[in-house]
């Protein structure tokens, strides 16, 4: 299937489902705290969502995931369930990934939280994960290679000693959860997918502290890393404009700008 290039109405739609995906994960902020579970963290996420927002996850019922965002924490990569018994402790680190569908279009996004006191590994694991992304971010223009992104992400990765999970990658987004193209967060072949501007996609690296292979566990949705390793990912939503991007889940807390003019 091609890669569709949104309209600059379907762009206003996806900066609107963008704005209200980023802000689940500022509201759930102070929320992410030593003695919390994870199961009362998504019922905030989904009241937020479903009630201030009037909004959808469309992380709920996905392929039959039973809750409204994923939360996985330390070993965990991705895809983690929600659960009254999992209580938060000092020096966890937690992605909570929001996908929020508002006026049939998507927003993505993800980022960590360390609870509580933070401990050296963990802490350096986020930040060197959320500078993959901005890394990747700061390529993108019209003309580039799509694979250039992955390039870049594994090349810092691999310079911080860590490591890039393979088995998932970004994706187109729109209408849409997961469109063309796919965005490998690693170098391969090269798909010759070359950026144009009104392209939506994610980006969101998941970077392993040991060695990049993944195991799924028997629930069918927790990933974890194959050496229980610390795992982190960090995940925006953004569009292609005429001479860089725009990060459309954007949070306060990013140290980066919304509109990037990449003329390097
Ligand atoms: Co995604």
């Amino acid at each position: 299937m091609a890669i569709s290039i949104k309209t600059p109405e379907e762009i206003e739609k996806m900066r609107v489902a963008g704005r209200l995906a980023a802000e689940v994960l500022e509201m759930i902020a102070p929320h992410v705290v030593p003695g919390v579970t994870t199961g009362e963290l998504d019922r905030l996420c989904h009241a937020h969502i479903t009630e201030k927002q009037q909004a959808i996850s469309a992380c709920l019922g996905y392929h039959g995931f039973p809750k409204s965002v994923c939360i996985s924490v330390n070993e965990v990569v991705c895809h983690g369930i929600p659960a009254d018994d999992r209580v938060l402790k000092d020096g966890d680190i937690v992605n909570v990934d929001v996908t929020v569908i508002k006026d049939e279009y998507h927003g993505d996004t993800s980022k960590m939280f360390i609870v509580g006191k933070p401990t050296i590994q963990g802490e350096r694991l986020c930040r060197v994960t959320q500078e993959s992304l901005y890394i990747a971010l700061r390529l993108v223009k019209p003309g580039i290679r799509l694979r250039e992104l992955g390039r870049a992400i594994q090349k810092y990765v691999e310079a911080q000693d860590f490591s890039v999970v393979r088995e998932y990658c970004g994706h187109g987004i729109g209408k849409g959860f997961h469109e063309e193209p796919q965005v490998l967060h690693y170098d391969a072949d090269d798909s010759g997918v070359v950026l144009q501007a009104g392209m939506t996609f994610t980006v969101e690296p998941m970077v392993n502290a040991g060695d990049y292979r993944i195991r799924t566990m028997k629930d069918g949705w927790t990933v974890k890393t194959k050496d229980r390793s610390l795992s982190a990912q960090y995940e925006h939503t953004i569009v292609v404009t005429e001479n860089g991007c725009e990060i459309l889940t954007l949070r306060a807390d990013d140290t980066i700008p919304a509109v990037l003019e990449n003329n390097a």
